[in-house]
This record gives C-alpha cells, sequence and structure tokens, in this order.
C-alpha cells in the first residue's frame, strides 16, 4: 500500500465511524403511552429513519389504547421480554425512547431488568413524578372526575389495578398515597424497600438520561413533572434538584446528574400529542442521542 492510499484509507475508515457506516445506529425502541399504540409513532420511526438510515426501530406492539390501563407493573413485565429479545441482539445497546406513561412503565423496566443495555434513555413528556390533574386523557379514564376526588378511587387496593392510579400523586394526601401506590412510590424510594439499591444499581447503567417537556403540554401536570419536577403540598411546583429522593440520591437520579448525564429539553408550544410528531423537537432534542 503506497502512503497516499493508506492516509485514504485511514479517511474513509474514519469518516465510516463519524458517520455510523461502519457500526451501523444503534436499535430504537419506543414504548407507547396512555390510550395509543405503534400506529401513533409512524412519523418518529420514519424521522429516525430519514436521518439515520438503517436503523432498526421498533414500536413495541403491548397494551395498546383501552389495554394501556392495565397496572403498570403487569406491563413492565410484558415490554420487558420483549425487549430483552432486542437486547439480545444488539450487542452495542440500544435506545429507548418513552412517551408520556410509557416513561413510568420505562423506569420500571431500567429498574427490573439487570441485563439490559439501554444507552439512551429517552423521556418524551412522561410523568416522571406523577400526575395530578384531570386533563382530557384523564378525563376519558374518569369522566365526572375532579382531581381532588381522585385519590379517593386510587389510593387503594383495586385503584392501584389502572395504570393511572400507580402513578396519581395528590399532594394533598400523602399518607394514603405512601399507604397505598404499588408503583411510583417504590420506584421512588418513597417508601422503603429491599431492592432499592439493586434498582439503582441498574438504573445507573444507562449512559444518557434525557428529559423532554414544556409548558404547552396540556395533558402532564405539573408539566415540569416530565423534569422529574413535581408539587408540593401547596402545589408549588419544587425542581428536581431539591426532591427529597434527589437529594438522597434514592434511585441514582443525583449520581447520573453530577456525572453530567442528564440532559433537560424543555420546548415551548407542544401540545401533548404533538411530541412525537414534530422535527423541530426530533431535531433538537431527540436526534443527537440516537447514535
Ligand atoms: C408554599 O410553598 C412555598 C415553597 O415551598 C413557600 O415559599 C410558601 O411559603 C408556601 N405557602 C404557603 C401558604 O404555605
Ligand atoms: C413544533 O415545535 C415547535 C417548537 O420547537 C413549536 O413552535 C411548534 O408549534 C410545534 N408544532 C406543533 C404542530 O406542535
Amino acid at each position: 500500500m503506497t502512503r497516499d492510499s493508506g492516509h485514504f484509507m485511514l479517511c474513509v475508515v474514519l469518516w465510516s465511524v463519524v458517520f455510523g457506516i461502519v457500526d451501523g445506529y444503534r436499535p430504537v425502541i419506543i414504548v407507547h403511552g396512555l390510550f395509543d399504540g405503534p400506529k401513533q409513532f409512524i412519523q418518529l420511526s420514519k424521522f429516525i429513519s430519514e436521518t439515520h438510515p438503517g436503523t432498526s426501530v421498533t414500536t413495541i406492539d403491548l397494551y395498546d389504547d383501552v389495554a394501556s390501563l392495565k397496572p403498570l407493573w403487569l406491563q413492565v413485565s410484558g415490554f420487558s421480554t420483549q425487549i430483552k429479545s432486542i437486547m439480545e441482539n444488539a450487542k452495542d445497546g440500544i435506545h429507548l425512547i418513552c412517551f408520556s406513561q410509557g416513561g413510568l412503565v420505562c423506569r420500571g423496566i431500567i429498574a427490573t431488568l439487570p441485563e439490559h443495555n439501554v444507552h439512551s434513555l429517552i423521556f418524551l413528556s412522561s410523568p416522571l413524578s406523577g400526575q395530578y390533574g384531570v386533563t382530557s386523557y384523564i378525563k376519558r379514564a374518569f369522566p365526572n372526575c375532579v382531581t381532588h376526588f381522585v385519590y379517593k378511587l386510587c389510593y387503594n387496593f383495586f385503584g392501584q389495578k389502572i395504570s393511572i392510579c400507580n402513578f396519581w400523586n395528590d399532594p394533598h394526601q400523602r399518607e394514603r398515597y405512601l399507604k397505598s401506590s404499588k408503583y411510583l412510590a417504590l420506584l421512588n424510594g418513597e417508601i422503603y424497600h429491599s431492592k432499592l439499591p439493586e434498582w439503582r444499581e441498574h438504573f445507573l447503567k444507562i449512559k444518557k438520561l434525557v428529559l423532554i417537556g414544556g409548558p404547552d403540554d396540556g395533558i402532564i401536570t405539573p408539566w415540569q413533572s416530565s423534569q422529574f419536577g413535581f408539587f408540593n403540598s401547596n402545589e408549588t411546583v419544587v425542581e428536581m434538584k431539591y426532591q427529597d429522593w434527589y437529594l438522597r440520591d434514592v434511585f441514582g437520579l443525583k449520581t447520573l446528574d453530577s456525572r453530567g448525564d442528564v440532559v433537560q429539553c424543555v420546548v415551548s408550544d407542544v401540545k401533548h400529542v404533538f411530541w412525537h410528531s414534530n422535527f423541530t423537537v426530533y431535531e433538537n432534542c431527540i436526534e443527537k442521542w440516537l447514535t
């Protein structure tokens, strides 16, 4: 090989690595939200295929539409089985995009799947710290229900069999929430349990956490729940960094943040059902994390 052709080859190799041609892009798995399914993510899949040709994109076809009301631990076990089989064939890992309620499902999957190889974990307007507000989607499940009465439906054995109740977080009913929550309070370590250190370890295996949301969402209440913020007892929003479970680093969020691996992408003028079909959002908040 001459010196020039050697340089040329080196160039080709570098160029190919930079543009992902040699290694290819990691597979992307999408976990849908409440009352939706793969149909709603066709546009997002197209954005990914167009910008990163050759990427394998799978929207898991499970618990679609009304079945999305099933309890979240059940959904976690179903989604985990399918995600695991994709992971096993992806030696360099995968990226996970989780929309809305799907973000809570993904938190459960990450916590309980020891062998996961998730690189970027992207939460697209997910009520990560819970929901307190009967907005349109929630109304479909609880018609004629006023926000401050929902706890009566949710905070008991039967209520916890409905997905929304698994992350209903009434700031005026702390004691009842802590006593009956079978899901969010466990993930947040608001109730102590012996699995916490193990779940934290699994959470810390992710390489990047991307939090996308914004003030015009209209469904997630408060919208800052998409950034791990939430209401205190007088309905003032307390940011992620001042949440008790962040300060105590119960599930690893503080460590991840101090590692520099928590990215917040707050965008205005996007309504809840448009997050996954808005190209500006894709370009500014998602694309660069899917390599
Ligand atoms: C509500 O909470 C905020 C922040 O914690 C606090 O500054 C304020 O004094 C509280 N207001 C009332 C009426 O308790
Ligand atoms: C798309 O997002 C931009 C902000 O990034 C926003 O201004 C625009 O209104 C959005 N479009 C839709 C249809 O949501």
